[in-house]
């Protein structure tokens, strides 16, 4: 298959290698995490489904900047509502009404829901959650199931590691610069491993705030799982958190909670809740939240009315498209064609996950995986579809889309046959690609 061009991009990469340390802002987008030489870089343009790079390449987009374009790139709903606030004014001196109104869809939509504080990003409203809950029940541990983000509570987490040893989130990331003396304060647990959580709430007892988790990804748990963590966190007097941050909005308006029929005592929302725009939230009940009231939890930027003009507009879009049924029946076709396109192939994959969250799992020998997610990434760059194996879906992708992506994971998977056949080295021309974290749920 024939490559594109994306030499600026990869020039712009150089220049950012010398200015910008760690190349990104997001380790997400470090080209270690795709095909480096084969997918873009530096976008010039997004709209829809689709982007342009730095180069004049257009791509098929199925990253959607990890999950957070959930209604469309550049989705002019949401820019117009965003354009009329701009011109009102994006911060104002005093408070602005929208802080109330979105609350008010926030608590009307989620089941947790009955206070509501704001920030900017997944990582940010994370910390506001931990604070909370460490304020509210005046203790300092958290125990975690997830990715919760860059801040200190969480990194230290990473002392308790061998960072090098696969087991949780970090392996390949030290926790530099995170104080020392926060080892202990975040402490990693299995999901799906209930006698594990038990024993650390044994050991921990009354030091333990909160029992965060992200209730899942791309696979639902065992029936009743998170309903115990549920009641062995609040029997111990400690309040359950749910990081809603990826899974919210795309399974259901009011996040996975809805769907499942768990109600945790505080949840954190960011990404897709504003299509775009920086905004995050922590919502949760009266008794966990209210405490907030006197501590210090507060920030000049939180107060921006874009991220909440962005924010209502596309929940607004969300509950007037019936999103969850057009997620439940995009991502059924389009796993329902993939999977045909597996089955006829002579590789070991399939399509898993969750309708709205779509992964294509390569069942092949454990040392082969990361040669075969490479080639797969490296040959559907090539075919101008940007991608991992995992797909999030936006409402503007369309039943092509699913057909030119089927087409070309067809031929990928024939390249990936001759590989396995003969020698990856003779079809792999990018560097394997890395995983600096890995995920404590699926
Ligand atoms: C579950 C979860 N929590 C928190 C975060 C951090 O969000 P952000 O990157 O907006 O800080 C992420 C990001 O991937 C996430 O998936």
């Amino acid at each position: 298959m024939k490559k594109h061009s994306i030499q600026k991009s990869l020039d712009l990469y150089k220049q950012a290698e010398k200015i910008i340390p760690g190349k990104t802002q997001l380790i997400s987008k470090r080209s270690s995490q795709f095909a480096h030489g084969f997918n873009p870089l530096y976008a010039e343009s997004s709209k829809g489904g689709y982007f342009v790079d730095v180069d004049g390449n257009r791509y098929l987009d199925w990253m959607n900047c990890v999950s957070a374009i959930i209604l469309g790139h550049s989705h002019s709903y949401v820019n117009n509502a965003v354009k009329n606030q701009i011109d009102k004014g994006s911060i104002h001196t005093i408070n602005h009404s929208l802080e109330i109104e979105l609350a008010e869809i926030l608590i009307n939509e989620i089941p947790s829901a009955e206070m509501v504080r704001y920030a900017k990003g997944g990582g940010d409203a994370c910390a506001v959650a931990v604070r909370i809950a460490r304020g509210t029940t005046g203790r300092d541990k958290i125990l975690f199931s997830g990715y919760h983000g860059w801040h200190d509570w969480y990194q230290s987490a990473n002392y308790l590691v061998n960072p090098e040893d696969g087991r949780f989130p970090f392996a390949g990331i030290e926790p530099i610069g995170v104080p020392k003396v926060l080892k202990g304060t975040a402490i990693p647990f299995t999901y799906g491993d209930l006698n594990q959580l038990k024993s650390l709430l044994d050991e921990h007892g009354d030091e333990v705030a909160a029992v965060m988790m992200e209730p899942m990804r791309s696979d639902y748990s065992v029936t009743g799982y998170l309903e115990e963590v549920k009641s062995m966190t609040n029997k111990n007097g400690s309040l359950f958190i749910f990081d809603e941050v990826s899974s919210g909005w795309r399974m259901s308006v009011g996040g996975a909670q809805k769907r499942l029929g768990v109600t945790p005592d505080m949840s954190v929302f960011a990404k897709a809740m504003s299509n775009g725009y920086p905004m995050g939230a922590v919502v949760g009940s009266y008794e966990a939240m209210e405490p907030a009231d006197r501590m210090f939890v507060s920030s000049t930027y939180w107060t921006d009315t874009i991220g909440l003009a962005a924010s209502k507009a596309t929940i607004e879009y969300l509950l007037k498209n019936n999103s969850e049924k057009w997620f439940d029946d995009y991502g059924k076709e389009l796993k329902s064609k993939i999977s045909e396109i597996c089955s006829n192939s002579n590789v070991d994959v399939e399509m898993a996950g969750i309708n709205s969250c779509p992964v294509i799992q390569f069942n092949v020998d454990n040392e082969l995986i990361p040669f075969a997610k490479t080639l797969f990434v490296q040959e559907m760059a090539k075919q101008g579809i940007h991608m991992t194996t995992v797909f999030h879906p936006n409402m503007s992708h369309n039943k092509e889309d699913i057909t030119i992506t089927a087409n070309a994971i067809e031929k990928t998977l024939k390249v990936i046959e001759k590989a396995m056949n003969s020698n990856f080295e003779d079809f792999l021309e990018a560097p394997i690609l890395t995983e600096p974290f890995r995920r404590l749920v699926r």
